[in-house]
């Protein structure tokens, strides 16, 4: 059994990828900065899964600030989930998003080649593309928002250190990832919240933009499956989707089905930054790590829809 950092584990996907190692066995060690884009009290409930197991230890630290050699020593690998997400933001904040995304980064992978750790996966992104997202990995990258441009600044960072340092990279790039616990910002959560109170959804382009949604499961397999496989992933690029296109259009008909009411829809001007397609090329994933996504978009939306509910009546 390995003893896994998973930085950003309060996070979204990362408190996922969290239970998942936990429960195959792994020591699982967290670390989160809980950086408020969205509450903190989410992240908290994000955690309570991991926290009740005895092989989880978690470190609240800011990787752009904290001594992070101790909390790095005897890790076997590193899955670097935390970072600031979303691209709206990062037109108006960029100085957290650089920092965080890239001299955060930085400093994580001083650490982990001063401690020798024998695998780094860095979790990027289709926004590394820019405006269309669908081709294989070695489609031209061209970013368009601030976003992008700070994530694949850190994959070139990682890129550097491997050249130089010999520190064995796996670079992941989710496309859209959604379920349980998607953050808050996300258009599909709000889309399911406007839907379940009866709020106004704010629809930013003509609806016909089409997605490569990865259902959150799928996406923490196909990560775990690039530390199992480390023999054939080290140093390479992997595009990670859902293998299932959708327009916003699409999917506000499903969840109209699935919630049993009417989308109050508002029209708004596309967005700087905004994808206009992602159609996730998952072959490079399916030939070299076995990946093959098991979850449709139907099923996954239904989840995500009940544990939205179940949040609400929490709440
Ligand atoms: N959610 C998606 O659809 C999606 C798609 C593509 C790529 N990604 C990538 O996946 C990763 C996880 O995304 P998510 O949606 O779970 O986001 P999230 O915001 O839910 O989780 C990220 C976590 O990282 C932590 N963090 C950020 N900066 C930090 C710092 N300086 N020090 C310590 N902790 C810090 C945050 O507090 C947060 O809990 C990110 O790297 C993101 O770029 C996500």
């Amino acid at each position: 059994m390995s003893r896994c950092l998973v930085t950003g584990c309060a996070g979204f996907i990362g408190s996922h990828l969290s239970e998942a190692l936990l429960k195959k066995g792994h020591d699982v060690v967290g670390l989160d900065a809980f950086i408020p884009y969205y509450d903190r009290s989410i992240k908290a409930r994000n955690l309570t899964g991991p926290q009740s197991s005895t092989s989880f230890t978690f470190h609240e630290k800011d990787l752009r600030t904290a001594e992070l050699h101790s909390v790095v020593k005897d890790c076997d690998v590193i899955f670097h989930e935390a970072a600031m997400p979303g691209l709206v933001k990062s037109w108006s904040d960029f100085d957290l998003y650089s920092t965080c995304n890239e001299l955060g980064t930085l400093r994580l992978l001083e650490a982990a080649r001063d401690a020798k750790v024998s695998h780094f996966i860095y979790i990027s992104t289709s926004s590394v593309y820019g405006k269309e997202a669908t081709g294989p990995e070695d489609t031209p990258l061209q970013p368009f928002s601030p976003y992008g441009i700070s994530k694949l600044a850190a994959e070139n960072l990682c890129r550097a250190f491997e050249e130089n340092f010999d520190l064995p990279i796996t670079v992941l790039r989710y496309f859209s990832v959604y379920g349980p616990r998607q953050r808050p910002d996300m258009a599909y959560n709000i889309l399911i919240r406007g839907l379940l109170e009866g709020r106004t959804f704010t629809m930013c382009g003509d609806g016909e933009q089409t997605r490569s949604n990865t259902f959150v499961s799928d996406c923490v397999n196909a990560t775990i499956l690039a530390f199992e496989k480390r023999d054939v992933s080290l140093g390479g690029t992997f595009n990670i989707g859902g293998g299932q296109v959708v327009s916003l259009n699409e999917v506000v008909q499903l969840l109209e089905d699935l919630t049993g009411r009417k989308a109050l829809i508002e029209r708004a001007p596309a967005r700087p930054g905004d994808q206009r397609h992602t159609c996730a090329n998952i072959e490079r994933a399916k030939a070299i790590l076995g990946y093959s996504p098991a979850i449709p978009v139907r099923e996954g939306l239904q989840a995500q829809v009940t544990w939205q509910k179940s949040m609400m009546q929490d709440a």
